[in-house]
């Protein structure tokens, strides 16, 4: 059912708005959601988990968690209850798990079965079967697990957990909080010390999550980056969880306002990690009109409202260290260089070359084809704004990437001419209510 909504494609076209206001929610963080469905059910008892995003990938993650043997319910909209296993306790699953357009579901879930002594096949539509999993397959064969991919190391991918897990000591060769995530996941059991040393710090929902649920975890910070040591084999607590409003979502409309004169938003209760909020910073080091009010923390993780108004933009420059804290939000931030007076430089973006899409050429692609002036240099992406609004006029091909889509349709909220995107069904993925949403703020979308 959820493959055949996907194959079929909606195009949709934005067009100048006029001020856009209102204050709003975004839906939950998808990272956050992700790991609570996994460790809730791999701990003993009930977590209900309240803000959870009902986006296909997170859906994804929850049938293949049921797939395991853990009891997963939705009670009402956004409030789901889950019943743990306990480590060591999945059950081998009886047909391939489908993770969709997850990369976050696929990698961190080959982390927890490489650790569970059973056999399991883990595939995903036409853009997961592209990207890599050698990343995930070579440190976690630490534990004895046995994989068997694809040609490239892609999906689908064959894994035979270790009957005895030996525990894994790593030193990350990419910023991935995902590969990061997948052996700490591994680690849960195996017998003794888990080590992963990240040169550069990367989310880290999944250490916050795991001490939530009572693992013994330490985390020792060292220029930048961070070495983080888990204990294996603890006995997991079920722990009620609070999913704050996603902040890679909420920088879509927070662009869009921050783009379109005359606006003024409030995105109330957004997840505000520091680790994840390198798009604020950006922003604000480029002139935005952007404040945070409300500071608390839920469920472990900072949560704040963001305002932001309509503000003339200055070219940015962002450091490749800090690529990581903004991975997802660097289309959209592009989008905000285009409509910014100079020269921008978004530096370190390697990263993006294995996302949903090859979102460093989709993302060049997508202001090139609107008017704008881009080069990539490197792993660097150069966009040339002139201050004013981007011709428009484009046509933006969103390769199963609902980021790509959600861009260009705040592109088309500010330049001349509409701009079409080709295919908005995989904004479902993360946002699901978008359109509805932004249409509610003022956007005109058609
Ligand atoms: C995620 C980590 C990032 C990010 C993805 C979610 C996670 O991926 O792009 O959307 O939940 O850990 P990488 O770890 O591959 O950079």
């Amino acid at each position: 059912m959820l493959t055949a909504l996907m194959t079929v494609s909606r195009p949709l076209t934005a067009s100048r708005a006029s001020a856009l206001a209102g204050a709003i929610a975004v839906p939950g963080d998808k990272s956050i959601s992700h790991r609570a469905l996994m460790l809730s059910a791999l701990a003993i008892g009930q977590t209900r988990i309240t803000g959870l995003l009902e986006g296909e990938d997170v859906h994804r993650t929850a049938s293949a968690m049921r797939a395991l043997g853990a009891q997963v319910m939705r009670d009402v909209p956004g409030e789901w209850h889950v019943n743990g296993v306990g480590i060591g306790g999945l059950t081998e699953p009886d047909d391939v798990l489908d993770m969709g357009n997850s990369g976050t579901a696929a990698r961190l879930l080959a982390g927890i079965l490489a650790s569970h002594p059973i056999f399991s096949v883990l595939t995903g539509d036409a853009s997961l079967r592209r990207r890599p999993m050698g990343r995930v397959i070579e440190p976690v064969s630490q534990t004895g697990a046995q994989f068997s991919a694809r040609d490239g190391r892609r999906l689908p991918m064959a894994i035979r957990g270790a009957s005895h897990a030996m525990p894994i000591a790593y030193r990350m060769k990419v910023a991935s909080a995902q590969v990061k995530s997948a052996i700490l996941l591994a680690g849960l059991n195996a017998r003794g010390l888990t080590r992963v040393e990240e040169p550069v710090a990367t989310r880290d929902h999944t250490e916050n999550m795991l001490r939530h649920f009572g693992a013994e975890i330490a985390v020792e910070r060292q220029e930048g980056g961070r070495i983080i040591t888990l204990a294996g084999q603890p006995e997991l607590i079920a722990a009620d969880i609070a999913v704050p409003g996603d902040p890679s979502s909420a920088a879509f409309p927070l662009v869009a306002a921050l783009l379109v004169e005359g606006s003024r938003i409030t995105v109330r209760g957004v997840g505000l990690n520091p680790l994840r909020t390198g798009v604020f910073a950006a922003l604000r080091a480029m002139g935005a009109r952007l404040s945070i009010a409300n500071e608390r923390i839920e469920g472990g993780e900072p949560v704040g409202d963001v305002t932001v108004e309509a503000s003339p933009l200055a070219a940015a420059d962002t450091e490749p260290a800090l690529a990581p804290s903004m991975i997802d939000e660097f289309p959209i931030l592009a989008v905000a260089c285009a409509c910014a007076t100079g020269t921008s430089r978004l530096r370190g973006l390697g990263e993006l070359r294995v996302k949903e899409s090859d979102r460093l050429a989709a993302t060049a692609a997508l202001l090139a084809g609107n008017g704008m002036r881009v080069e990539i240099e490197g792993d660097d992406l150069i966009v040339h704004g002139n201050g004013g609004p981007p011709a428009g006029g484009g046509l933006v091909a969103t390769q199963m990437d609902h980021r790509l889509a959600m861009s260009g349709l705040v592109l088309g909220c500010v330049t001349k001419e509409p701009v079409r995107v080709d295919d908005v069904s995989f904004i479902d993925t993360s946002f699901p209510g978008f359109v509805d949403l932004m249409t509610g703020l003022g956007c005109r979308f058609g």
